[in-house]
């Protein structure tokens, strides 16, 4: 006997929060479930409008895609507590309002208090923030984040894959959160530096 929990399965904690781009979230769900990760998710009531607004997806099929599906005000659930084993947590879309909540540490809801949690017990935090342009409130926010040790990994996206979809986007977006997470991933074409398509000096 160690004390130590028994082998379990990566578990990663899911908050979706009302910015823009809740299809981010949708998919790293999709993903982790394809992956056999375990996921623990949180949607804020904001995020229930964007994903009317952006998706023809239902609240009960996005909670399905996950392992365990948490009520936004359960702050006494199992993920609100340093004692309950937890891997990382990501927040994708993370909007400016909740952004701005863990930075000041008001943890009035199970999504921030999570996220107060992850940061106390160093684990890895990665915010996926979604606003343009930016007042000096968020980036002083993001920074304050960044210092507390989270990662702050805005959804902006790359054109170097040459993406032809909509899908393309939200996978290289999601395949970058995982590569932070150091969960292997194939989703997104990499870099592989500019010899395939540079002219080089001696074909001039
Ligand atoms: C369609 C829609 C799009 C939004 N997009 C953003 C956004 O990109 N970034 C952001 O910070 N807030 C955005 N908001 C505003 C947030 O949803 C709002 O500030 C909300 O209070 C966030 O609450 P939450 O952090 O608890 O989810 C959007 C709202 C709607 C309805």
């Amino acid at each position: 006997m160690t004390g130590f929990p028994e082998k379990r399965k990566l578990r990663i904690i899911v908050g979706i929060s009302g910015g823009s781009g809740i299809i981010y979230g949708i998919r790293l769900l999709e993903v982790l479930r394809q992956l056999g990760i375990e996921s623990h998710l949180v949607i804020t009531p904001a995020a229930k409008i964007t994903l009317a607004a952006e998706t023809d997806w239902e609240v009960s099929k996005v909670e399905k895609l996950a392992t365990v599906s948490y009520r936004i005000n359960d702050i006494a659930a199992e993920i609100s507590s340093g004692s309950y084993p937890v891997d990382a947590m990501v927040i994708i879309p993370c909007s400016m309002h909740t952004m701005g909540a863990i930075a000041s540490g008001v943890s009035d809801n199970l999504l921030t208090r999570s996220a107060e949690v992850t940061l106390k017990e160093r684990r890895p935090l990665v915010l996926v923030p979604r606003e343009t342009p930016l007042t000096i409130i968020h980036i002083e926010n993001m920074a304050k984040l960044a210092h507390a040790g989270a990662i702050i990994a805005p959804a902006m996206p790359a054109f170097y894959h040459r993406p032809k979809s909509i899908d393309d986007i939200v996978d290289h977006m999601v395949g970058k959160v995982l590569d932070l997470l150091k969960i292997e991933n194939n989703l997104f074409k990499r870099w592989t530096g500019a010899s395939s398509f540079l002219v080089q000096e001696s074909d001039q």
